[in-house]
C-alpha cells in the first residue's frame, strides 16, 4: 500500500469537463456573434506570444523571442503555472483592453471630484477584468459640516452605494460583475454603521468589506479599554468608545454574513518595502494584496500539485524542488513582462505600476500537494512542512527578481527603498502573494489557492445559475485502487456534510488525509493561514470556512487569533449564512 493518491504524471492530466466548460464560456476569444474562435491550445499561444514580446524591450533577438515564447507556452499548456483571469482573457485578443491585472486600488479623498473619479476608475477597471479596492476613511462622517452648500454630509456608506451602483451595470470583460473591496478604519466616526451596512439595507452588494484596524486597537480589545474615534476632516476625537463594543459588533456581522474581515493595517505598513510611496489603507478586492493608490498587481499561481514526483525506491510522492524553481524563476519573468505589456485604463496607474513593478506569484494546488504526500491538512506535520515550504519557495522567488535585476536593473522605486537599505539589488518591490485562485483553480483542475478541499462532493455555483458539480477525483481514484469504493459511497458522503470522517468503510488514515474544510477547527485553518503568510510579501487570500453550526466566539476566536499570529487580514465565512453562496455542499442536481 502507498500513501499516494496521483495515478498519472500530474503535469500531464488532460483538462476535464469543468475545465473545459469555465474555458468555453470565459476565456475562449470569441467572434461578434458569440461563437468561439479557438481552441485551448490557441489560447495559451496567444497569451505566450503577446507576453514573451516584451522581451524584445529588454534587446531580445527574434530567435530569443521565440525561446521565451515556447518556455511560457509549454508552462501554461501543462497548467503549472497560470497568471490571472484578465491576463488569460485579454493577452493578444484582437480588440481587447491590454489590461492584464486583477488587483487595483484607487484613492478616494474628502471631496465630490475625487469621489467621482473613483466611480469612473471602478468603472473602466471593471470593464477590462480587474477588481478594485477602496478606502473610505478620508471621507468625512455622517452629519458633518460641508461647507460649501451649507448642508450635512451623508458619509462614506453612503458613497459606497454609488460605486456599488455602478457595479452593478458593468460585467467585467462582458463575462462577471466587477468584485470591489470596502474599507473604513476602526476610528472613523461612522465604523458602526459601515460594519452593519451589508445587513442594514441591502443596497451594498458588490463589495466585500474590512474594517482597517490597528494594532493599538487590538490591544484595546483585550485589555478591554476604550479607544477614540477620529473625524478624518478636522483629526480631532470625537468620542471615546469600548473597543470590545465594536469588536462585538464586528464579529456578530461576520457570524451573520461573513462581513466585514478585518485587515490589520499596521502590519501591511510595517511589512512595506517602499514607504516614500505613502501609506498602504486598502487592499483588492479578495485581500490578497494591500496596494498604494493607483497601484496595480497582476497575479499569476503555480500548481503545487503539479510539482511532484515519485521519490525512487520508496514509491513514495516528495516535491520536485528543481521543477519548482523552474516554474518560479519562469513565471517572476512571465510577471514582469506583464507590467510592461500593461495598458491600464489611467495613466496614474500606468506610471505607479512602473514605479513599483508589484508582482504577486501566488500558489494552488496545496491541499492536494498534501493529498499526495500523504499529510492531513491542518495537522501539526502539515503545517510544519508548509512553513518549510513556504520559506524555501519565497527564497527562490526573490532569486529569481534579484536574476532580473541584473539584466533588467531594479525598480524604479528601489530608490530610498528598504531593499536599498539591505543592500538588495531586486527588480520588483513585492513579489510574492496567495490569491484565491477561483476561476484558475477549475482551468487547472486542481484546488484552490492554500485551501483544504471545499468537500468531496460539492457543487459550485457560477457562470450566471449554473452549477459545476465536483467529486474529489483523487478521493475516488485512490478508494477504487485501494478496494474500498462501492457505489453508495458518495450518497454516504453527501449525508456526512460532504466529509468522509467517521464513515466505516473509509479506513481511518484515508479518513485523515482526505480532510475536507468542515472537518476543521478555525483555529487549524487559520494556523495554516499564518504559514502561508512566510511566502507572502503582501496578504493571504483564505477563507476561514465554518460549518454552519459555528458560534460568534468561534469568530471571534479566529480573528484574535490570527491578529496574534501575524496574518495581515482575516475572513471567514459559516455555512447557509448567505442566500445564495458559491461553493455549496451536496450534489449539483
Ligand atoms: O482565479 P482568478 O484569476 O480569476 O481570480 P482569483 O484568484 O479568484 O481572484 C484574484 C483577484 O481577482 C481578486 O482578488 C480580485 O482582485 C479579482 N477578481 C475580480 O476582480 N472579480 C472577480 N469576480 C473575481 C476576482
Amino acid at each position: 500500500r502507498t500513501n499516494s493518491v496521483h495515478e498519472a504524471t500530474p503535469e500531464s492530466m488532460p483538462l476535464s469537463e469543468n475545465a473545459l466548460t469555465v474555458l468555453r464560456e470565459r476565456y475562449l476569444a470569441k467572434d461578434d456573434e458569440g461563437h468561439i474562435i479557438e481552441t485551448v491550445d490557441q489560447l495559451w499561444e496567444r497569451v505566450a506570444c503577446e507576453i514573451a514580446t516584451v522581451e524584445t524591450l529588454y534587446g531580445a533577438t527574434s530567435e530569443e523571442v521565440a525561446s521565451v515564447e515556447e518556455q511560457f507556452h509549454q508552462m501554461l499548456a501543462s497548467r503549472t503555472f497560470l497568471p490571472n483571469s484578465p491576463t488569460l482573457m485579454n493577452a493578444g485578443r484582437p480588440g481587447a483592453h491590454k489590461q492584464y491585472s486583477a488587483c487595483f486600488v484607487i484613492p478616494i479623498e474628502d471631496d465630490m471630484q475625487s469621489i467621482g473619479n473613483a466611480v469612473t476608475a471602478a468603472l473602466l477597471i471593471h470593464k477590462s477584468g480587474g477588481g478594485t479596492g477602496f478606502s473610505f476613511s478620508n471621507l468625512r462622517p455622517k452629519g458633518d459640516r460641508v461647507r460649501s452648500s451649507g448642508g450635512v454630509a451623508s458619509g462614506p456608506v453612503s458613497f459606497m452605494k454609488i460605486i456599488d451602483g455602478a457595479t452593478e451595470q458593468v460585467r467585467q470583460g462582458g463575462t462577471r460583475r466587477g468584485a470591489n473591496m470596502g474599507i473604513l478604519h476602526v476610528q472613523h466616526p461612522d465604523i458602526l454603521d459601515f460594519v452593519s451596512c451589508k445587513t442594514l439595507d441591502g443596497q451594498i452588494r458588490n463589495f466585500n468589506i474590512s474594517v482597517a484596524v490597528t494594532d493599538e486597537f487590538m490591544n484595546a480589545v483585550k485589555e478591554d479599554k476604550p479607544y477614540s474615534l477620529i473625524n478624518p476632516r478636522t483629526k480631532h476625537p470625537v468620542k471615546e468608545v469600548f473597543a470590545r463594543l465594536v469588536f462585538d459588533r464586528i464579529v456578530e456581522e461576520a457570524w451573520k454574513t461573513g462581513d466585514p474581515g478585518l485587515f490589520f493595517i499596521d502590519r501591511a505598513n510595517r511589512a512595506c518595502p517602499i514607504p516614500a510611496m505613502g501609506e498602504i489603507v486598502s487592499t483588492n478586492p479578495c485581500g490578497e494584496v494591500p496596494l498604494h493608490g493607483f497601484d496595480a498587481c497582476t497575479l499569476g499561481s503555480i500548481d503545487l500539485a503539479k510539482h511532484v514526483r515519485i521519490q525512487p525506491g520508496h514509491g513514495q510522492y516528495e516535491i520536485d524542488w528543481e521543477s519548482l524553481d523552474q516554474t518560479i524563476r519562469l513565471a517572476v519573468r512571465f510577471l514582469d513582462n506583464v507590467i510592461d505589456a500593461n495598458d491600464h485604463p489611467l495613466p496614474q496607474i500606468n506610471a505607479m505600476t512602473r514605479q513599483t513593478r508589484r508582482i504577486g506569484l501566488g500558489i494552488m494546488g496545496y491541499a492536494r500537494l498534501l493529498m499526495a504526500l500523504g499529510l492531513p491538512y491542518g495537522s501539526e506535520e502539515a503545517i510544519r512542512l508548509t512553513e518549510r515550504i513556504a520559506h524555501q519557495m519565497k527564497a527562490m522567488a526573490w532569486r529569481a527578481s534579484e536574476q532580473l535585476a541584473k539584466t533588467r536593473g531594479v525598480y524604479p522605486a528601489w530608490k530610498g527603498s528598504k531593499h536599498e537599505q539591505e543592500g538588495r539589488q531586486v527588480r520588483h518591490s513585492y513579489v510574492t502573494t496567495v490569491a484565491p485562485t477561483g476561476s484558475l483553480s477549475m482551468i487547472a483542475d486542481t484546488s484552490a489557492g492554500c485551501e483544504p478541499e471545499f468537500a468531496l462532493v460539492w457543487f459550485k455555483h457560477v457562470l450566471e445559475g449554473r452549477k459545476l458539480p465536483y467529486l474529489c477525483d483523487l478521493f475516488e481514484t485512490t478508494a477504487r485502487r485501494e478496494g474500498w469504493w462501492h457505489d453508495d459511497l458518495i450518497d454516504r458522503i453527501v449525508a456526512n456534510h460532504g466529509s468522509c470522517q467517521g464513515l466505516k468503510e473509509v479506513p481511518a488514515h484515508w479518513q485523515q488525509i482526505f480532510t475536507v474544510a468542515h472537518d476543521l477547527t478555525p483555529e487549524q485553518h487559520v494556523r495554516v493561514q499564518a504559514a502561508w503568510q512566510r511566502f507572502s510579501d503582501t496578504a493571504v487570500s483564505k477563507t476561514i470556512n465554518l460549518p454552519s453550526t459555528a458560534t460568534v466566539e468561534d469568530v471571534r476566536h479566529a480573528y484574535v487569533l490570527a491578529w496574534e499570529l501575524d496574518c495581515s487580514g482575516i475572513t471567514v465565512y459559516r455555512d447557509g449564512s448567505r442566500t445564495s453562496q458559491v461553493l455549496n455542499l451536496g450534489k449539483a442536481d
